[in-house]
């Protein structure tokens, strides 16, 4: 009965665990959410009301597909070299990745991804049948010679990669790596899809370049503001020269017309009034606290058995323990004391290998279930040793 896609069509293990944090007692640092309580209600509020005051009948009408003009106005001021021209908005950046994947993959084709990587990406690929090759990947960025092999040797289509605060691991590529990489994909004509939703929560740190600066010509941007406002408004964009943007807007037209525009003139004139920047701002301050509450919780309680590195922005801390255990295994015993957290092994084209590495969200949790929730993760994994002895 149903298509080929749909028997193949990998479970996620995010949603399974979100049924199982649906208990109130268990700390989660498992969801990639941002904090509610920051959820600027009220600015928003304000905003709603003002469109609606002052617009006309026509802001309900169907419309072009690229989106609101005055949005990707804003959106193109927050690139170097960018206009209005090249920003499509879409549906969240998943649509962008899913227009993407309309827009370049047929069966088979080879396509690449760091390793590890974003879920929902690695199984959306895999919903198209894309033959995705892993390439290795640092707290540096990725090896650049094993690259350069996929690229000479396998012709990908394109290169999808999160090079700042990355999902999962929070890593952010240095700019050695990127300037080597933009060359790499100019010398064999390979288009870089850079997927950015964190960028803008950078707590310390230079700049480092973005792709469609180092690349403007081969390089795809992918944006949101899931994580900067709130991720409900399902606003995102791509931004691409107008030879891939034309037939994103295609494809956009045959799966959805066209994204809702009311809220994308809220959002836009949340960013012309300077409004969005303090609230990213006041997210950073928060956020920057939970990252050091939860390093401090971390060197604490575990310091002597796990090793990690402390990101400099993003949601995410990507802790190995260095003694290689399943951290699927540990899970189990995670969920028994109340704390939830991803284990590495679903971030992996092949999920099945055993991993030693968790995916721990700090953004979501206060500051005193930090602490507690990896006080539990400790115990958690006391009663996995007494238990594998
Ligand atoms: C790397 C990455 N890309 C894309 C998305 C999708 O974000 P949204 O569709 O909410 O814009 C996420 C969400 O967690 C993400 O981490």
């Amino acid at each position: 009965m149903f298509s080929n896609r749909v028997k193949n069509a990998p479970r996620s293990f995010t949603r399974k665990i979100l049924d199982l944090i649906q208990d109130n007692s268990v700390i989660s640092f498992a969801g990639g959410l941002p904090d509610e309580s920051l959820f600027p209600h009220e600015v928003v509020k304000a905003e709603i009301n003002n469109v609606l005051n002052n617009s006309k009948k026509s802001i309900y009408q169907y419309s072009s597909a690229l989106g609101a003009l005055p949005l990707r106005e804003e959106i193109a001021k927050t690139y170097k070299d960018a206009s209005a021209s090249q920003i499509l908005i879409t549906t969240g950046s998943q649509q962008g990745l899913d227009l993407l994947c309309k827009a370049f993959i047929n069966a088979g084709d080879v396509i690449v991804v760091e390793k590890p990587s974003y879920l929902a990406a690695l199984n959306l690929f895999a919903l198209y049948d894309a033959n995705i090759i892993e390439v290795s990947l640092t707290c540096k960025g990725v090896d650049v010679v094993e690259l350069e092999e996929i690229f000479k040797t396998k012709k990908p289509k394109f290169f999808y990669t999160i090079p700042t605060f990355q999902n999962p691991t929070g890593w952010s590529w240095d700019e050695e790596t990127r300037v080597k990489v933009a060359k790499l994909a100019k010398d064999y004509n390979i288009i870089i899809v850079e997927d950015s939703p964190y960028n803008a929560l950078r707590y310390e740190g230079k700049i480092p370049t973005p792709f469609d600066e180092l690349l403007p010509q081969l390089c795809i941007s992918l944006g949101t503001f899931s994580k900067t406002l709130v991720p409900d408004f399902r606003i995102g964009w791509m931004r691409a020269k107008s030879e891939f943007l034309n037939v994103f807007q295609a494809m956009k037209e045959n799966t959805d017309l066209q994204s809702s525009k009311f809220l994308q003139y809220v959002v836009a004139n949340l960013m012309n009034s300077n409004q969005l920047n303090l609230h990213v701002e006041n997210l950073i301050g928060v956020y920057k606290e939970k990252r050091d509450t939860m390093a401090s919780a971390l060197k604490e309680e575990l310091g002597d058995i796990i090793s990690f590195e402390i990101p400099q922005g993003g949601m995410f801390i990507w802790v190995k323990f260095d003694d290689g255990i399943d951290t699927m295994q540990l899970f189990d015993f995670a969920i028994k004391n109340q704390v939830a957290y991803v284990p590495g092994s679903v971030f992996y084209k092949n999920s099945a290998v055993p991993c030693p590495y968790i995916r721990l969200n700090y953004t979501n949790a206060t500051c005193e279930d930090i602490k507690e929730g990896i006080k539990r993760l400790k115990l958690a994994y006391m009663q996995y040793n007494a238990n594998h002895e």
